[in-house]
């Protein structure tokens, strides 16, 4: 039952041209006479001007302000985001984030007993429909002082006025090979210029500029800017960490099992996106290949903590694992009230093992049987196995085994035979290798005796 449709598409058939409204008067009789039907259209000075007109016939002084270079941020980071590609695009799928020439709201004047006295006065109140607060498109009352002090942890909507007033404006440049971006400038001036309203007793435009920041560059309005940050926990750290965590060590063969954990350390509610993905990757950090992706869309709770589990399969990850073991999962996690975080987890496979068993002791030019042993850790059968040994003062040319193809899960036994020609402690080095396996080693150490 709202008085007023809000309509910025430009066309405005159907309705009358936000423009050529001329007061408050026909809108309110029209809502009346049409069972409270919402009068269409209306923008930003049209909602504010029908809302002086309501507050001043219910008694509260009312006036409208205006705000040139009035930002937008959506996503209360007291930003406003702007991208750009290489070639000079604006990416304007990247942010829902914009400046507006020129935003109209009101002012009305009442005791703020839920803040106290401090904040008494002026308090805005914002009736163009622009984001949701507590689900309902509404904004306010926001002290005026809480606004010029940075006090934006109190009630009701600061951080969104705040920033229409005091939000830096920063450009980005996409690269488009990596998908990150680059701050190319930062503009902590030209947001909120000219704060106006009509001057009491004449037509004169009133400046109240100075009602609502400090002066612009001076060290009052940095350190309001820098609290304003603090209070929404966006210097010292991010409203919401993640990591992952690696169930047991993964092996090469079977399923990657992990848990991304994700804690609002905010002592409000924090709604997120977490986009996740993971790739194997060699040591240089270098990616080969996706091998998973998925994303979540959450909302938790203050301080609440919540763990999401998943599997990375080893379908999808062997062809592409190189032999380096590594698989990297990234979450790049977007929290609509704060600052992002990403949480990156190197995860290192290892191989399944091969044993060497020596049933005897060894000794001094005694041959020595020496036992591979193996499990097929798969459940599908490897083939092209290969067992290569070597060991000074023991092998004089390096042992190469051709084994038969090992069946899913079973236990492959290999011997060969060693001769050692010094006593002391000598070493045996094995490398298995299989269709599905590469370099699997293992050493051993020997005591060779007279
Ligand atoms: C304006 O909107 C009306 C109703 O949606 C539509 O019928 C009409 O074609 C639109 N006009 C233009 C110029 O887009
Ligand atoms: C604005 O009005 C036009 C014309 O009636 C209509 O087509 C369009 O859907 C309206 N836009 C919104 C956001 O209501
Ligand atoms: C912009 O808003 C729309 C509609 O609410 C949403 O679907 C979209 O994800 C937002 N885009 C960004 C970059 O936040
Ligand atoms: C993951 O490994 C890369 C190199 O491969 C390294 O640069 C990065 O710091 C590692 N990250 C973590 C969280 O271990
Ligand atoms: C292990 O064996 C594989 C396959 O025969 C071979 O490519 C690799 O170089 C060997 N590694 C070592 C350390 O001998």
């Amino acid at each position: 039952k709202g008085v007023l449709m809000g309509n910025w598409s430009g066309n405005y058939s159907g309705g009358e041209n936000p423009g050529s409204w001329s007061g408050s008067v026909k809108i309110l009789q029209q809502w009346k006479s049409s069972g409270f039907r919402p009068v269409r259209y209306g923008q930003c000075w049209v909602f504010a001007g029908v809302l002086t007109t309501v507050l001043r016939c219910l008694g509260f002084p009312a006036r409208m302000i205006t705000n040139f270079n009035s930002a937008h941020d959506t996503n209360t980071n007291l930003r406003v985001d702007k991208y750009y590609s290489p070639d000079g695009s604006y990416l304007e799928y990247r942010t829902n984030d914009s400046v507006w020439n020129f935003h109209v709201w009101n002012e009305a004047w009442f005791t703020r007993s839920d803040l106290g006295a401090k904040y008494n006065g002026w308090q805005i109140l914002d009736a163009t429909p622009q984001e949701l607060s507590s689900n309902i498109f509404q904004c306010g009352p926001a002290s005026l002082v809480a606004i010029k002090e940075g006090d934006v942890d109190l009630g009701y909507d600061c951080p969104f006025v705040f920033a229409e007033v005091n939000a830096d404006e920063v450009t980005w440049i996409l690269d488009k090979d990596t998908q990150s971006v680059k701050k190319a400038a930062t503009d902590i001036r030209s947001v909120g210029k000219y704060l106006s309203t009509k001057a009491v007793g004449s037509f004169a435009r009133l400046d109240v500029t100075d009602a609502y920041k400090y002066s612009e560059g001076s060290s009052e309005e940095r350190e309001t800017f820098q609290k304003a940050r603090d209070k929404l926990n966006m210097n010292l750290m991010p409203r919401v960490t993640g990591k992952f965590e690696v169930k047991s060590r993964p092996e090469v063969g079977q399923d990657v099992e992990l848990v991304l954990q994700l804690t609002n350390l905010a002592s409000a509610a924090s709604t997120l996106t977490a986009n996740m993905n993971a790739w194997t990757i060699v040591y240089t950090g270098k990616p080969i290949r996706e091998v998973w992706k998925d994303s979540l869309a959450l909302t938790l709770g203050p301080q609440e903590e919540k763990a999401f589990p998943i599997k990375i399969s080893y379908a999808d990850y062997q062809k592409h694992l190189t032999t380096d073991n590594v698989i990297r999962a990234t979450a790049v996690c977007q929290v609509k009230e704060g600052a992002d975080t990403v949480v990156l987890k190197n995860i290192s496979l290892e191989n399944p093992t091969v044993t060497l068993k020596m049933p005897n002791q060894a000794k001094v030019g005694e041959v020595l049987k020496v036992e591979m042993v193996f499990t097929n850790p798969l459940a599908e059968e490897i083939s092209s196995c290969l067992l290569l040994a070597e060991g000074s003062d023991l092998l004089q040319d390096e042992i190469r085994k051709e084994v038969p193809p090992v069946k899913g899960k079973e236990t492959v036994r290999v011997c060969f035979e060693v001769t050692p020609k010094k006593k002391g402690a000598k070493q045996l080095l094995a490398n298995f290798s299989c269709d599905k396996f590469k370099d699997i080693k293992a050493f051993q150490v020997i005591t060779v005796v007279d």
